[in-house]
């Protein structure tokens, strides 16, 4: 099928000019002006911005977690993601303690046949080297298109590692081309804390943030940045939410140091003080980290601007208010933690970073698209608008007024972070692959349309 979107404002990380794209087949053909082809679809995109799709490089979906599951699976996760701008995401595999990397590779792959509306890549997150996957197995993961490696540094007696094992993973990555992540907080510091609170009688939402100090992100973050430094891996540090985190990353980079940072969505805008919502709405904002003081806000902006922190994630772990976060009515502990937020990423960072002036057009799509798509070895074939790139577009209306809430996205969960905010600018059309996969408001794509994508290794293109 030929697709011809026709006159819209074409926008790439460096770039900005009106053109049209013709797409053949899956790819793009060419980009000019006046293209006169014989097209079976044309789309009028003049007085809209042509973006290339939005890759979101954290997400949950269909995760077991907190003693239940998230509650998006693969199809209503990725409806959610379509609706929102996004065309590609990258989510975590977790392997079950004691369990072989194969094993829960195979499981993770069975949530998604079938399923999947927009294409999708997996990280392996390691749990445990001692009982379950081995190095050696570890090492083989690039060879399936896993090329990165996640390491969780909190969520003690859970999915929490030990110095050795981070070691030991960034190690390998360093030898296979992958790239290792980390949930950056001191996991052995928090346990004591949230014992401590416990004890003392303190059981509400708020005691989430005030166990886990943003200095006891900063430790964990500068920790993993040396020892990646010693092991030679490259390391990219998820949900950075404080400035104490911001720092060292800050410093890594300045010196030239292989390490990003990535920050989410929702620490733009929700603080601290939303966990002290009363009849037990603050269990909605407790995620981890966890939303910081408000001033952490501006250093935040200020880190995506300039380059310190260089991807923008959703770490869209979503589930129920109402019987599942309920679950730690008595225990802000047994809350599950995590927040939705895949739909909603782009209008947000449209409206709040562009319209406001924080950031450049070209800089958001650096954040939500180009840059996610390089790091994690989707890039060229996503993340940016040229010949020969996949068709993930999306034709964005830069004028219509919005109004984000539960009751209107894709989400299963039963809230929404920014209820009741108001935005303009709103996604119109999304191409996957040069196929319309949803048009005014409604999804046209089955599921079983998205595709596993086998990444690149660390630094190697896809193409
Ligand atoms: O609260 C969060 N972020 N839940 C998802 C797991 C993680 O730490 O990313
Ligand atoms: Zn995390
Ligand atoms: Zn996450």
């Amino acid at each position: 099928m030929s697709v011809l979107i026709k006159g819209g404002r074409v926008v790439t990380a460096t770039d900005a000019f009106v053109a049209d794209v013709l797409i053949d087949g899956e790819t793009i053909a060419r980009i000019g002006t006046s293209l006169d082809a014989d097209a079976e679809l044309v789309l009028d995109a003049a007085g809209k911005l042509v973006l290339p799709g939005a890759v979101d490089p954290h997400t949950h979906l269909d995760m077991p977690f907190g003693g239940t599951v998230t509650v998006d699976d693969v199809t209503s996760g990725h409806a959610a993601a379509a609706f929102g701008g996004t065309t590609c995401h990258v989510d975590f595999v977790i392997q079950p303690p004691g369990e072989s990397f194969g094993a829960a590779l195979e499981a993770w792959h069975a949530k998604r046949d079938g399923k999947a509306l927009i294409d999708n890549g997996f990280h392996m997150a390691v749990t445990d080297l001692h009982t379950g996957g081995s190095l050696e197995e570890l090492a083989t993961l690039p060879d399936q298109g896993v090329t990165s490696y996640k390491l969780f540094m909190a969520y003690k007696g859970a999915l929490m590692v030990d110095d050795e094992t981070l070691f030991r993973t960034m190690q390998v990555a360093a030898q296979t081309g992958a790239l290792v992540m980390v949930h950056a907080e001191n996991g052995d510091a928090i346990d004591v804390l949230v014992k401590e609170a416990l004890a003392a009688g303190n059981t509400a939402p708020v005691w989430h943030a005030r166990t886990r100090p943003p200095e006891l992100e900063g430790e964990a973050t500068n920790r993993a940045i040396q020892l990646a430094r010693i092991a030679g891996a490259p390391l990219y540090v998820v949900h950075v939410s404080c400035r104490e985190s911001v720092d060292p990353i800050a410093r890594a980079r300045r010196k030239g140091w292989a390490v990003w940072g990535e920050t989410c969505t929702q620490y733009f805008f929700v603080d601290e003080t939303f966990l002290e919502r009363p009849e037990f709405e603050g269990a909605k904002y407790v995620y981890t980290p966890p939303p910081r003081a408000k001033a952490n806000q501006d250093v935040l902006w200020e880190a995506v601007r300039t380059d310190v922190l260089s991807a923008i994630s959703t770490d869209h772990c979503a589930f129920l208010w109402d019987g599942q976060k309920t679950m730690g009515r008595d225990d802000f502990s047994r809350i599950p933690n995590g927040g939705p937020g895949l739909e909603d990423r782009l209008r947000m960072i449209h409206h709040f970073g562009v319209n406001e002036g924080r950031i450049t057009l070209n800089r958001m799509v650096d954040l939500l698209c180009t840059t996610p798509a390089r790091l994690f070895g989707l890039y060229p074939r996503k993340g940016t608008i040229a010949p020969g790139c996949d068709a993930d577009l999306v034709i964005f209306d830069p004028e219509r007024r919005t109004t984000i809430t539960a009751a209107s996205q894709h989400s299963r969960s039963d809230y929404n972070l920014y209820e009741g905010t108001e935005v303009v600018g709103d996604v119109e059309t999304v191409l996957i692959r040069g196929t319309v996969v949803v048009d005014g408001g409604e999804l046209r794509v089955e599921p079983g349309f998205g595709r596993f994508v086998e990444r690149a290794r660390f630094g190697e293109q896809l193409l």
